[in-house]
């Protein structure tokens, strides 16, 4: 049941603390440094060459933070969507790596991207929330989030399992691929470790309902970020449209004056994430949209420079740039949230959508 909360949605995303600890117990030794996934030892991606990643949706955003961060790690990788797949899959070889990033495990358009890499010789690995999914038993591997039931139509905890799965999993594809650990796993593996305590600092201070209210009369609302905050953005703006039935859009935070910047407006506020890579430039782009009378709404760390520019604030902790995002993530979560319950919206059944889509 939804216990104290008035929808799944709420429940599933103050559930991720716990969520994100089932995701990586037993699976990080932050005192040893190293990554310890059973069934991918150190050498398992030895001979890999390049990455595709397979998904739509929400799980294609987490696929493209995964993507970006084997890019960032020094290795060839690429998040496609799953539906165009067929049409316009990259070249494949026999040391191409394709991965299904895919919640539910029964997404047709992933099965079907999934089937294509096969036939074609790649090798498979599915990441799903679903052990026995149909993802999961047809690939060559499968990763589980360990998320626990998603009952809410817009996925929410999924979303930051998926991430912080493949945040590791690129970390040990680009330590096969050197033969050496990447030089940041040190840092990062405690961060990791402080990911569920960071989300309820984030869950218990939150301004996201008095953000929603304030800006509950505008007329769109515009997502932006940079590196990992960039599939952030993509994430927000949709779990925005897709709960509030409000247009929203993300973009790269570097695309808003290449054409989205006629769209701005007084009444188009601009939420502007920062993970900590090019912070400055992400803030001037955001500036750029406050000189044209956006609001700007910044959702970074207390002490960050973009607070006294911003019009409002949403805090997160202090963290690494492969983590920052998703605790902005929990905070656009909550702002969705408030956002559609202002208006009345079924939440948890928003019109027209199903939780596994089994149709191509
Ligand atoms: C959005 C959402 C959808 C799913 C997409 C893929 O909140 O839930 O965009 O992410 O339909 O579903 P899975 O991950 O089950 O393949």
């Amino acid at each position: 049941g939804k216990g104290t909360y008035d929808h799944f949605m709420l429940k599933e995303i103050h559930e991720q603390p716990t969520s994100l600890s089932q995701a990586i117990e037993g699976r990080i030794d932050p005192a040893g440094g190293r990554i310890a996934l059973a069934d991918f030892e150190p050498g398992t991606f030895a001979d890999v060459d390049s990455v595709q990643f397979v998904a739509c949706g929400t799980s294609y955003h987490a696929a493209l933070y995964g993507s970006l961060a084997l890019n960032q790690a020094g290795v060839q990788s690429t998040a496609l969507l799953a539906n165009e797949y067929s049409v316009s899959a990259p070249p494949i070889d026999d040391d191409t790596l394709v991965i299904a990033v895919t919640q539910s495990g029964e997404t047709a358009d992933t099965l079907t991207a999934l089937r294509r890499a096969a036939r074609e010789g790649a090798a498979t690995l599915t990441l799903t929330n679903v052990v026995g999914s149909t993802a999961a038993r047809e690939a060559d591997d499968a990763l589980f989030i360990r998320a626990g039931p998603e009952i809410g139509v817009a996925a929410t905890k999924t979303f930051s399992s998926q991430a912080v799965m493949l945040t590791l999993l690129a970390q040990r594809i680009a330590a096969d691929l050197r033969g050496e650990p990447p030089a940041d796993l040190e840092a990062l593996l405690p961060e990791l470790e402080s990911m569920p305590a960071a989300i309820d600092d984030v869950l218990a201070g939150s301004a996201a309902k008095t953000v929603a209210r304030r800006y509950s009369d505008s007329e769109a609302y515009f997502f932006i970020g940079r590196g990992l905050g960039y599939p952030v953005a993509l994430e927000g703006a949709l779990k925005f449209k897709e709960i509030t039935y409000e247009h929203a859009e993300g973009f790269a935070s570097g695309e808003l004056k290449h054409g989205p910047l006629a769209l701005v407006t007084p009444e188009t506020p601009v939420f502007a994430i920062f993970t900590g890579q090019e912070d400055e430039k992400t803030l001037k782009n955001a500036e750029e949209a406050q000189t044209r009378g956006a609001p700007v709404i910044a959702v970074c760390p207390d002490d960050h420079p973009a607070v006294e520019v911003a019009d409002d604030h949403l805090p997160i902790p202090d963290t690494e740039p492969d983590l920052a995002g998703l605790l902005a993530n929990v905070q656009l979560q909550l702002v969705s949230y408030h956002a559609a319950d202002l208006l009345g919206r079924p939440i948890d059944k928003p019109r027209n959508l199903a939780k596994s889509v089994t149709v191509e």
